[in-house]
């Protein structure tokens, strides 16, 4: 069990894993897990406290152990791609997270079809390598997210698109790990895919399994020009470096777009809140719906920034924005979960 205090209103507060938990997680991942980990190591936004564990399953068997193990002792987990789209509060994350990205990795080609060419990716892969990988062998339909930092596996669970695709369009199957063991192949056909989320059914077959893990993607990507799929590609890698601040520390685009109307980025930008900064955190001068971390931020100075950004647009244009980055963790005041 989580080594557990009470904070004054009574609430019980997870204080880190005790040494049982500890030991069990080393007997089974060795070198492949550490502890105390600051998450800030791990997310492109830099900010973050500690993980009490940070595990690198190697396989299936490896990931099947740790989520049966940490089930049994009732300690939470939280997968982490590439850490772009995560906000990690000061107070770091109780339990483990678990890494893809160091060993669950690799393309495959797996048929060959007259008008498309069907393509599997293990959840750990760089989505920038899978982009490299169809490109260079005349496959569109991807090409969109050329620029997109991240893992396959992420893109798929945050339905990662743009203006000109979405993972989505071009997904045919991924396979699921439930904390079981069972793996589950779901096709396109059962998935649903929401605006920036993917929703996994929810299991109805075996207790226990109630919070799945993708670990493989399968594509079919249409076949096309390589010349032309390089020529797109260089175009959406120069608009990105024009529109979007690139080579600064940042999740992306910070909120959803709203339904209809202007666009979040729009609106900050007619808000007048460009530049705007609490304490490391700066709002983007050269897209509003960018906030980036300008060294030294800490997440309470994003939150913060957020918060007078929705209150701001709120009041301007009476619109709600809804952050897209998914925040975890704990602040360092109040002990809230994940
Ligand atoms: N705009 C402004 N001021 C700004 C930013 C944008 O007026 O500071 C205006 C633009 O001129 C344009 C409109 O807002 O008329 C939309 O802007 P943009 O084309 O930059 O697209 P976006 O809707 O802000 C979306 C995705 C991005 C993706 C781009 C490129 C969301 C929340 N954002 O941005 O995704 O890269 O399209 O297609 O859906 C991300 O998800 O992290 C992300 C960056």
């Amino acid at each position: 069990m989580m080594n557990a205090a009470v904070s004054c209103d009574g609430e019980k507060v997870a204080t880190g894993l005790n040494i049982e938990e500890r030991g069990w997680l080393v007997s089974l991942l060795g070198q492949k897990v550490h502890f105390d980990v600051p998450m800030r190591r791990h997310t492109t936004l830099a900010v973050g406290g500690p993980a009490d564990a940070l595990a690198m399953p190697a396989d299936i068997k490896d990931l099947t152990t740790l989520l049966s193990g940490a089930r049994q002792r009732a300690i939470p987990w939280l997968i982490v791609g590439g850490g772009s789209n995560l906000l990690v509060r000061d107070g770091g994350v109780r339990g483990i997270v678990i890494a893809l990205t160091p060993y669950f990795k690799g393309i495959t080609t797996i048929g060959h079809g007259r008008e498309s060419v069907r393509v599997a990716a293990k959840a750990g892969t760089r989505l920038q390598t899978l982009c490299r990988y169809t490109i260079e062998r005349g496959l569109a339909g991807i090409t969109f997210a050329v620029g997109i930092p991240g893992s396959v596996g992420g893109a798929i669970a945050m339905n990662a698109g743009t203006a000109d695709g979405w993972i989505s369009d071009v997904l045919e199957t991924i396979t699921v790990l439930w904390p079981t063991g069972r793996l589950q192949r779901l096709s396109r056909a059962d998935l649903d895919f929401g605006y920036r989320r993917l929703y996994l059914p929810t299991p109805q077959i075996t207790a226990g399994d109630h919070q799945g893990v993708i670990i493989e993607g399968t594509f079919a990507f249409p076949r096309a020009d390589v010349q032309q799929l390089r020529i797109n590609s260089q175009k959406i890698k120069e608009r990105r470096r024009r529109r979007q601040p690139v080579g600064v520390s940042s999740a992306g685009c910070f909120f959803k777009n709203p339904p209809s109307g202007p666009s979040a980025g729009e609106l900050i930008d007619k808000a007048g809140l460009k530049g705007k900064r609490v304490g490391g955190a700066e709002i983007s001068f050269r897209h509003g719906n960018f906030i980036i971390n300008r060294g030294n931020a800490s997440a309470a100075d994003i939150l913060t920034l957020a918060d007078i950004i929705e209150a701001r647009v709120a009041v301007e244009f009476g619109v709600r924005l809804e952050p897209e980055v998914i925040i975890v963790g704990e602040s360092n005041h109040a002990s809230k979960s994940i």
